[in-house]
């Protein structure tokens, strides 16, 4: 026996190994090579123990490293041979995992979120109030008496109770977020600088850029000299922010019961590039907050000296926000739930 009758044997075996295609092929190469009895391999072994004693060393290493290599190269056909066949249904652990969906935020809570923070940079505190609210906090003190006519800007729904003697109901929706001004200065001295985020209701039907549940944003400041200066420049710095400074700001008199002189802001419609359009109901602009100078009676209401304070406060509609922040033309689509419109946010 020579070494060339070993490096044989090898190329006999990779020859061999190459053809087997399932477990029986492999098991009888195994046995004709490695076979306890008949093997190739182990008879290789047996010459080298009658081999001249001068051979003996280097044809035992030679014999032994081929049976080495044989029985790796038979594990790793095995292990090929066992991936190609499992069952059906098994798991295919070298598949690339599922990823699951991963969710976010909706678009009305990422502008309700923007317009936290452009208020906290400015040392605004955010506060929420109650959505179902008394006719006192949502009208009377805000300067709406019973039968007052500005109670119709703002349908109502009311819910149960009435109140004793006055055949009104007790409590209703809250139809936008002043309410809460009248709560905090119940509670707190000036200087008041707060926002009031939260959702409303009221009757009105749903059509492009009507819901009748819809969210505002309330502002409140007070204190001793503050004007209209202060109202404008700090809504204009708002709206510059919120929209990166590519819109118009539009101030416009107004008329709310609980401010005066009162105001409402419009933005440039960014549907038709301000020209007119069904959105924007052909007159170019969009409003999308009212505001302006606490009424001295409302100071009165809540018991602050309408001589020394003066304040503003507005109240921007959310939805109203993201139409023209995002060039949705339907306020419809934010309460839809539809996936293929919700996954297109944050744009
Ligand atoms: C008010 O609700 C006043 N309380 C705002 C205010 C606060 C004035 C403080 C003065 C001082 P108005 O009814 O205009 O005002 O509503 C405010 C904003 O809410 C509107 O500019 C608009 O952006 C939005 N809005 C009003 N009605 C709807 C509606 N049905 N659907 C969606 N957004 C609406
Ligand atoms: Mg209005």
């Amino acid at each position: 026996m020579t070494d060339a009758d070993i490096a044989q044997l090898r190329t006999e075996f990779q020859q061999e190994l190459a053809r087997v295609a399932s477990e029986s092929d492999l098991q009888a190469i195994r046995d004709k090579y490695l076979g306890r009895k008949s093997g190739a391999v182990t008879a290789l072994m047996k010459a080298v123990s009658t081999a001249p004693a001068d051979l003996k060393p280097v044809l035992g290493k030679l014999a032994n490293e081929l049976k080495q290599e044989l029985e790796a190269l038979l594990a790793e056909k095995k292990a090929l041979l066992g991936a190609s066949k499992a069952p059906v249904g098994a798991v295919d652990i070298s598949l690339p995992g599922r990823t699951p969906p991963i969710g976010h935020q909706h678009p009305l809570t990422i502008v309700r979120e923007q317009i936290e923070g452009i208020f906290t940079r400015m040392g605004y505190q955010v506060l929420e109030g109650p959505e179902v609210e008394d006719d006192y906090h949502n009208f009377e003190a805000l300067n709406m008496p019973a039968e007052h006519p500005a109670r119709d800007m703002q349908d109502t729904l009311y819910l149960d109770g009435e109140i004793p003697g006055q055949g009104r109901p007790a409590t209703l929706l809250r139809t936008h977020t002043s309410p809460m001004q009248i709560r905090y200065m119940e509670t707190h001295q000036p200087p008041v600088r707060i926002i009031v985020p939260g959702k409303v209701y009221r009757r009105d039907d749903l059509d492009l850029t009507h819901t009748p549940m819809f969210q505002q944003v309330e502002g409140l400041v007070v204190g001793e000299r503050i004007t209209l200066a202060d109202l404008k420049g700090t809504l204009t710095t708002f709206l510059h922010e919120l929209f990166e400074n590519r819109t118009q700001v539009l101030f416009r008199p107004s008329f709310f019961p609980y401010t005066e002189p009162s105001v409402e802001v419009f933005i440039g419609c960014v549907f038709c590039g301000a020209k007119g359009c069904p959105v924007c109901k052909r007159t170019g602009w969009l409003e999308i907050l009212g505001s302006g100078m606490v009424h001295p009676r409302v100071f009165e209401a809540v018991g602050y000296d309408p001589e020394r304070y003066t304040g503003f406060a507005f109240g921007v509609g959310i939805e109203r926000v993201a139409l023209l922040k995002y060039g949705v033309d339907d306020i419809r689509l934010f309460y839809e739930n539809d996936l293929r419109f919700l996954e297109q946010f944050p744009l």
